[in-house]
């Protein structure tokens, strides 16, 4: 009797600390017990235009820029994010440059475990530059949709999750290339990330072309599948070094060709959260 008065007492505590919004995720210690709360997904759509970024590390929008003020800018068509030619002389040496411009970045001030996002956006047809809409975690966990301006007629997809019980990052082992239906990365196409516990699905508009069960992850005896919290993360990119990278990239950038400014257009963003119970849906 004694004891199922504190089990009760103890269940009542954990439902009270889960329904307050401020609180991710609860963890009681002594029972093992994690508890999800409404917070872990929230559902969001932006399109940007009301300046719904925070330039410092303020956590009251939903987004904020890690690259300097400049880097980009809202309107009504959305979140413009730039690269701009580094100053000086490039020099070009086999297939890097020896100077990299720095792209925009910009996170979300939320994190999320599992959820669907879907983005709109395009990205220049600019050798070298990769524009990209990534979920990644504090553990370096990523699921990742890029687009290469050198190859127009495609986008990637890729996870990264490097597994404690193994030795690093496996590059390359879950990556994927997907032939657009019609058009090419400098058109706005919706990209979906759909991430459950079980499986990562990616669709570009509305087609679902690629799908990573969790056992599909198993790589020398570790499973890599993202399983922590992760942020947005909205990037363009200068990928002209190292060596891999810009060849990968088809890089390095040619700056006598390429615009000495270009963009990344985000027209919006919408967060789903179909995995998590939503107290507005009850
Ligand atoms: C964006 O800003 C507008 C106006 O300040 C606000 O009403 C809206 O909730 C914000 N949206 C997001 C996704 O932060
Ligand atoms: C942005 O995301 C990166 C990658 O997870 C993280 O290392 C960094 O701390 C984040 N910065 C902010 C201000 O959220
Ligand atoms: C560490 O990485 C190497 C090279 O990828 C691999 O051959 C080896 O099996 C790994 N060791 C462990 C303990 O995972
Ligand atoms: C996002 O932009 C696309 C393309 O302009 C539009 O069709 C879609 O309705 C927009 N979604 C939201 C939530 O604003």
């Amino acid at each position: 009797m004694h004891l199922h008065w504190l089990a009760y007492l103890l269940v009542l505590a954990l439902l009270s600390m889960a329904h307050a919004d401020n609180v991710r995720l609860v963890h009681s210690h002594d029972t093992g017990i994690a508890l999800r709360s409404v917070s872990e997904c929230e559902e969001l759509s932006t399109t940007f235009n009301s300046g719904n970024i925070s330039s410092g590390l303020s956590s009251d929008t939903s987004f904020v820029a890690i690259s300097p003020a400049g880097s980009y800018s809202t309107n009504s068509d959305g979140l413009q994010l730039f690269l701009t030619r580094p100053n000086g002389k490039i020099t070009t040496k086999g297939s890097i440059n020896d100077k990299v411009a720095t792209g925009a970045t910009i996170n979300s001030t939320f994190t999320f475990l599992y959820g669907r996002v879907t983005f709109y956006f395009s990205g220049p047809t600019v050798p070298g530059i990769v524009t990209a809409a990534i979920l990644v975690g504090d553990s370096h966990d990523e699921i990742d949709i890029e687009i290469l301006g050198g190859d127009p007629k495609h986008w990637q997809t890729n996870i990264f999750a490097p597994s404690p019980h193994n030795n690093g990052t496996i590059y390359g082992a879950f990556s994927g290339v997907e032939k657009y239906a019609s058009g090419t990365v400098d058109d706005i196409h919706a990209y979906t990330i759909d991430w459950s516990s079980t499986r990562i699905a990616w669709s570009v508009d509305g087609r679902e072309v690629r799908s990573l069960a969790s056992e599909d992850t198993m790589k020398n005896g570790a499973r890599h599948f993202p399983a922590k919290p992760m942020r947005i993360q909205l990037g363009i990119w200068d990928a002209s070094s190292p060596e891999g990278t810009s060849e990968w990239a088809r890089g390095p950038v040619d700056w006598n060709t390429a615009p000495h400014k270009m963009s990344a257009v985000f027209q919006n963003i919408t967060v789903d959260c179909p995995y998590v119970r939503n107290r507005n849906r009850a």
